[in-house]
């Protein structure tokens, strides 16, 4: 299936996003975890990105459609794929049309304040980028990942000026998204409220799975 996550920073995406790869046998494909690679790797793109994104803004465009459309040209990305944090603004939206035909859009529905308290907690793996939280989901040896045994720390966007920043942004440049792919008639809300199992299912019943 060709999916888009759709929906505010800490909405919860990048973790229900885990688990629907199990379900739907896609890549999961986030564009913020990319240019974490990238910073992580002090390539060009990183080096480019990294004060954009602590910042909380948007990178531009031009290089990050450029980003998306080299990945989904990838084999694994063939018979269908999760993104996760693209298309961001209008503009994306009507390039990725030109190279790929979306399927299905879940837009993750939750209230700012379910946001601040998601991200004021999140804890994310160096290694593997699985994401974590000091109440929700909490590491079994602290700063230590379950799952890789890399280190555990805070995203620097995580700080509560960026996330303001970035809260500003996803409304201003990312929510017109909503109403876009609900005229095409592809949009699915879900509730992003419950704990992720809770969420689980409710994926599955969007979806018809
Ligand atoms: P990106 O990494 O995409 O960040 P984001 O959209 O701000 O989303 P997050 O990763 O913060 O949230 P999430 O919804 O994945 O939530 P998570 O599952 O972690 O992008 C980072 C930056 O890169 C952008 O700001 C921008 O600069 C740049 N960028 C990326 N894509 C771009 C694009 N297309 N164009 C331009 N620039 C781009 O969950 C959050 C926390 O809550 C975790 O701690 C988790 O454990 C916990 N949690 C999750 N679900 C639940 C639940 N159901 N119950 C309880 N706790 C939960
Ligand atoms: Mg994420």
């Amino acid at each position: 299936m060709k999916l888009i996550f759709l929906g505010p920073p800490g909405a919860g995406k990048g973790t229900l996003a885990v688990r629907a790869v199990e379900i739907v046998g896609c890549p999961h494909i986030s564009t913020g975890a990319i240019f974490r690679e990238a910073i992580a790797a002090q390539s060009a793109l990183g080096l480019k990105v990294k004060a954009i994104i602590d910042a909380g803004k948007l990178v531009d465009d031009d290089t990050t459609i450029e980003l998306v459309k080299e990945r989904l040209a990838q084999a694994d990305a063939q018979k269908g794929y999760i993104l996760d944090g693209f298309p961001r603004t209008i503009p994306q939206a009507q390039a990725l049309a030109q190279f790929s035909v979306v399927e299905k859009v879940v837009n993750f529905d939750i209230p700012d304040s379910g946001v601040l308290e998601r991200l004021g907690g999140r804890r994310v793996c160096r290694k593997c980028g699985y994401n974590f939280h000091t109440v929700f989901n909490k590491p079994k040896v602290a700063d230590v990942c379950d799952h890789c045994g890399g280190e555990v720390y805070t995203r620097d966007d995580d700080r509560p000026e960026a996330v303001q920043k970035r809260l500003e942004v996803y409304r201003a440049q990312t929510a017109p998204l909503i109403d876009f792919y609900r005229q095409q008639g592809i949009l699915v809300d879900i509730d992003a409220s419950p704990m992720v199992d809770e969420i689980v299912v409710s994926f599955k019943r969007v979806l018809g799975l």
